[in-house]
């Protein structure tokens, strides 16, 4: 079980000292929200914040879930970046292509997965299931932080953990509260995103240490 927090929601002036805090609060992963304005209606981070992120935290998993729908262009840029993983939607690339990235990420040393949207059934993993180191369901649909979580999410983790035979593990994005890990945990979630329930409150270390109770129980 792991917690990977979301740093989309930080301020961005605070962004270094936010990582160190949660960093000595013992995370060992970050998950880095790539939105392109088209794919989601929403902007957030260029190549450049994950080849610092790895310059000053070499130690420091960066997992990069890239909502976009320009794969051609992004998926080089941010491979060159230099992250540990990278998480591709289903809804953004015809299959031949999603096959494609997932080869290509591969090639290059990067872990890689698939993300569903709320929508998508976790049938479509069936013949993309060697190929994947990581799948990542979404509990909100993608975009913003600080959404509800969507309860369906459960039983979705349920028949993925089904469908991959709990050999690949399964993360869990959107809404993620102490109430709404519960749920996910017992689903059989083993990575957590979280994002405003960690750094929009008072206490990051606080917020971390109370979802790892949750976690890892
Ligand atoms: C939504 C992003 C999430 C989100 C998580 O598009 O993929 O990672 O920022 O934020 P919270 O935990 O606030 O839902
Ligand atoms: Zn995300």
């Amino acid at each position: 079980m792991m917690i990977a927090p979301s740093i989309l929601n930080i301020d961005n002036l605070n962004l270094e000292k936010d990582i160190k805090i949660a960093i000595d609060a013992g995370i060992t992963r970050f998950h880095i929200d790539i939105m392109d304005g088209h794919f989601v209606p929403n902007l957030s981070f260029g190549p450049q914040l994950v080849s610092d992120f790895k310059k000053s935290f070499p130690g420091i998993e960066a997992e990069v879930h890239l909502m976009s729908d320009n794969p051609k262009v992004l998926v080089p840029a941010f491979v060159d970046a230099g992250p540990d993983l990278m998480l591709l939607h289903y809804e953004a690339m015809t299959m031949a292509e999603l096959d494609h990235w997932l080869d290509f990420l591969h090639e290059h040393d990067v872990k890689a997965g698939i993300v569903l949207n709320p929508d998508t059934p976790v049938s479509v993993l069936t013949e993309f299931a060697p190929k994947l180191d990581q799948v990542l369901i979404m509990s909100v649909y993608p975009g913003f932080g600080g959404q509800k979580f969507i309860p369906e999410s459960c039983a979705k983790i349920e028949a993925a953990n089904e469908l991959l035979q709990n050999k690949i593990p399964v993360e869990v994005d959107g809404g993620i509260n102490q109430e709404t890990a519960k749920l996910v945990r017992e689903a059989g979630t083993s990575i957590f995103v979280a994002g405003s329930y960690l750094f929009c409150q008072d206490s990051i270390t606080d917020q971390i240490n109370e979802l790892k109770e949750i976690v890892e129980r």
